[in-house]
């Protein structure tokens, strides 16, 4: 037995992406029709593991998408696959290795707690459902409501327990569909922290659709954007941010002008702009452009009122994509 034949197939079946695992799901030219209604037109799509953000307003097409990944909805025409499996005609394979969220799922809200988690695993067919369920339960930060009925939670309570019956039998993938949208954002927080964590220790990637990002894009790592049925763009955070915000640093001053001028003529200034009365810089050291700065404005005598740094920001790079359909479609027509 050769040792690359142990990696890939005894620790992938083991759950552990080895020997740089691609994709995690697949989607080739994947539409989805209600009737007229073009749910979905022309979805082409590679996931790679890790935490994932599935981005749009509502009326997206992210549930169909999620459905149709997870076998519950046949797609028009294409196929998506989910670790290599096609998951509209190996649907049991498929849910073998994921769990899942449903937006809105309704409970048995006269169970407690821990009974409906050993129903979900009696369910799956796992062979220890009151061990699975505890260490579900656990996992979430539920264990001391375990035997409360469920009709006494709370919506940041019923989230997790959500979480808890989509991560139950260990799954490799789990996918949650709007999982923070009833939640304040405290609760929020505390949710995504919860996902993060679960996919650093334990490897579970996640796809998390939303329509709420500023809290996603702290642990997300890659992100699909999608209006109107179509994908607009999907990518590493890192990538997008990069290929998106084309500049590094914002500044406000007195005199934009002035200091973009003073800026200009610097070798670690790659570019510079006065866009809505704030001076944008693209440079080539951001460390460097940092240390200079306040020197630069000191000797023109201008004051800076505020610096940003440019960050993962999702909401700026969905509205740039945004506002390159709109153009394109100003273009077409
Ligand atoms: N079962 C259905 N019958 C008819 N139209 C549907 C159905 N499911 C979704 N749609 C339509 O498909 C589009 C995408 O919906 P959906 O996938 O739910 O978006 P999202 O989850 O992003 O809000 C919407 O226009 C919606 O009205
Ligand atoms: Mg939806």
């Amino acid at each position: 037995m050769s040792i690359v034949w142990f990696m890939q197939n005894y620790l992938h079946t083991y759950g552990w992406d080895v020997m740089g695992e691609d994709f995690i799901i697949e989607a080739e030219g994947v539409t989805k029709r209600f009737g007229k209604v073009i749910a979905l037109n022309n979805v082409n799509l590679k996931v790679p593991s890790g935490v994932v953000g599935l981005i749009g307003p509502n009326g997206a097409g992210k549930t169909t998408l999620i459905n149709i990944i997870i076998g519950l909805v046949k797609p028009t025409r294409g196929r998506v696959s989910v670790f290599g499996c096609d998951s509209w005609k190996e649907r049991s394979k498929v849910l073998r290795v994921i769990g899942v969220l449903h937006e809105g799922a309704p409970y048995p809200t006269v169970l407690t707690a821990i009974k409906f988690l050993e129903y979900v695993a009696r369910i799956k067919g796992l062979a220890e459902p009151k061990v699975e369920a505890d260490m579900a339960i656990k996992k979430v930060g539920l264990g001391w409501a375990r035997n409360r009925k469920i009709a006494t939670f709370s919506t940041g309570m019923m989230q997790r327990l959500g979480l808890a019956q989509a991560i139950i039998g260990r799954p490799r993938l789990v996918i949650l569909d709007e999982p923070t949208s009833n939640l304040d954002p405290i609760g929020r927080v505390n949710l995504l922290n919860l996902i993060h964590q679960m996919n650093r220790e334990e490897g579970i990637s996640f796809l998390i659709s939303t329509h709420i990002l500023p809290e996603l894009e702290r642990i997300a790592d890659y992100a699909i954007f999608m209006h109107e049925g179509h994908v607009l763009e999907s990518g590493s955070l890192d990538e997008l941010v990069k290929k998106h915000l084309n500049y590094d640093f914002s500044i406000w001053t007195q005199h934009p002008e002035r200091l973009a001028e003073a800026l200009h003529s610097k070798d670690y200034v790659k570019q510079v702009n006065v866009k809505d009365g704030a001076v944008l810089v693209n440079v080539e050291d951001r460390l460097r452009f940092a240390m200079n700065l306040p020197v630069i404005a000191a000797e023109h005598n201008l004051p800076l009122i505020e610096i940003r740094q440019s960050r993962r920001n999702l909401e700026e790079v969905f509205m740039a994509l945004l506002g390159d359909e709109d153009a394109g479609n100003a273009y077409e027509a």
